[in-house]
């Protein structure tokens, strides 16, 4: 089974947990790609004219991962894009996480997964895991391990 982790990450957090994932589901014998969503120029919330430079081709994978950063209580814009122009996700099994800032999942958490969820199971997909990393350094260990956990006993 080839497992595709695909991130987009401003600042390297998201990436970060991603690839602590990836290091999980190696070491459990599945075989993992981590590929990054990049973009022109950065892109602020609310932005529309995104330019994707790095478009991960889905079609690779079987099961996929999907994080994102959150920002203003919302997907990410460069996420946002590219999850938007993936044409079809059926038949495949998605999981999603998000990284954020601010404690509890009512600061943006919350609605940035269900986003993700929107267009994925629109797409086709089965979305199964969803996880919220709270990068404040009081919950930030705890909440990746968990989200590695969980989103690890998905396969
Ligand atoms: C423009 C912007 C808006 C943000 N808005 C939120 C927010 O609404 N809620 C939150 O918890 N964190 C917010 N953050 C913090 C990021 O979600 C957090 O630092 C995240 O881990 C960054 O991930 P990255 O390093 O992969 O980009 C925001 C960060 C930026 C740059």
């Amino acid at each position: 089974m080839n497992i595709g982790i695909i991130v987009y990450s401003k600042t390297g957090n998201t990436f970060e947990v991603a690839s602590r994932l990836k290091g999980s589901l190696e070491q459990k014998g599945y075989s993992v790609s981590l590929e990054q969503v990049t973009l022109e120029k950065d892109a602020k919330p609310g932005e529309k004219d995104i330019k994707l430079v790095n478009i991960p081709d889905v079609e690779r994978y079987e099961q996929l991962i999907f994080g994102s950063p959150v920002q203003a209580f919302s997907l990410a814009e460069g996420m946002n894009a590219y999850l938007e122009q993936i044409p079809s996700l059926e038949g495949k099994e998605v999981s999603l996480f998000v990284t954020k800032q601010l404690p509890f999942a009512w600061t943006g958490g919350n609605r940035t997964l269900g986003q993700m969820e929107k267009i994925c199971a629109g797409k086709g997909a089965k979305v199964r895991g969803k996880e919220i990393v709270y990068w404040h350094e009081k919950n930030r260990e705890k909440t990746i391990k968990q989200c590695i956990d969980s989103l690890g006993k998905q396969f």
